[in-house]
């Protein structure tokens, strides 16, 4: 039996610019994470069993652009295996749909669990490219940077199109990811940018230039674990994704809450329209930070702690 795990990611800043080629920064968040599990089994099938995706049966039976058959079948093509007896199993206490990467995180534990389970292992460029594909899925023009943070497993700064540039972390820092519980495809949210940008391309590339320098100022603050200064550009960055028009009041309440409760700094983060909002805190104001979160509506929260 073969298990293997990935995390899952956080964007810091820059999401939906990146899109279109700005800088964005991600790190992964180590404490959610999916798992899957690879053994042997009687039946001449390969069976896939994913209850928090609801699917239990064969391979075969899924949708030939059902995400988790096209990153099994990705890797077991890249490995050079014929569909092999296998009894394959995908556990997650990610969220889906909600801007912490459930979907790369599923692809690369498979990826990895299954290339392991035969020993042929991928570096990581190879897992990020073959997610990259699974990606696709989900939304047609995905970035990549889901794929990349989490097939690495490191702060990147990351450009769309261009290597990988993995950071170096000044300092931890602890971050609360707080869940607006409104589900949001990151599909739907990219497709709007897109369409608003169209109409109005000179605002769209003014508020990305800002994003832009914005990521490029809040990677210098990383880099010198100065969270003074990264917190008011995580604050300036929700600005921007307000003005794009991906916030919502309920991301707002939170984002609100946060910064009186006494974050640095506080974003949506993902695709928004719902789902996770972040905030950098203070190690001694994470429980006071915490609580207003879920006073101000967050269905839950999260706490971690980002290290170098
Ligand atoms: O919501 P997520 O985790 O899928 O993040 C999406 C980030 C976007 O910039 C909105 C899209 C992308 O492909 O980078």
């Amino acid at each position: 039996m073969t298990s293997a795990s990935a995390p899952g990611k956080a964007i810091l800043c820059g999401e939906h610019a990146v899109v279109y080629g700005r800088p964005a920064l991600a790190v992964p968040i180590e404490d959610v994470r999916a798992r899957a599990t690879v053994e042997p089994h009687e039946a001449d099938e390969l069976h896939l069993h994913a209850p928090a995706m609801e699917f239990d049966g064969p391979l075969q039976a899924a949708a030939q652009d059902q995400p988790l058959r096209r990153a099994i079948e990705l890797t077991l093509t890249e490995i050079e295996v014929e569909t092999p007896s296998l009894r394959i199993e995908v556990q997650s206490n990610l969220p889906i749909a909600a801007g912490l990467g459930s979907g790369a995180a599923v692809s690369v534990a498979l990826i990895r669990a299954l290339s392991e389970h035969f020993e042929v292992p991928l570096p990581p460029q190879r897992q990020s490219e073959l997610a990259f594909e699974v990606e696709k899925l989900h939304h047609g023009t995905p970035s990549g940077i889901d794929n990349t943070v989490i097939a690495y497993g490191q702060p990147v700064a990351f450009i769309r199109g261009a290597p990988p540039d993995l950071l170096k972390l000044g300092a931890p820092f602890h971050l609360l990811l707080a869940d607006s519980g409104q589900s949001a495809p990151t599909a739907l949210a990219v497709a709007g940018v897109r369409e608003r940008r169209q109409q109005d391309y000179e605002t769209y590339q003014a508020l990305f230039d800002q994003v832009a320098d914005i990521s490029v100022k809040a990677r210098a603050a990383l880099e010198q674990g100065d969270t003074a200064t990264l917190g008011p550009l995580l604050n300036r960055n929700q600005d921007c994704l307000q003005q794009i028009g991906v916030s919502t009041p309920e991301l707002e309440a939170l984002v609100a809450a946060a910064r009186e409760a006494g974050a640095r700094g506080a974003k949506l983060t993902g695709a928004g329209m719902g789902g996770f909002m972040l905030a950098l805190v203070d190690e001694t104001a994470v429980q006071e930070v915490e609580q207003a979160l879920l006073r101000a509506g967050a269905t839950r929260v999260l706490h971690t702690r980002v290290t170098p």
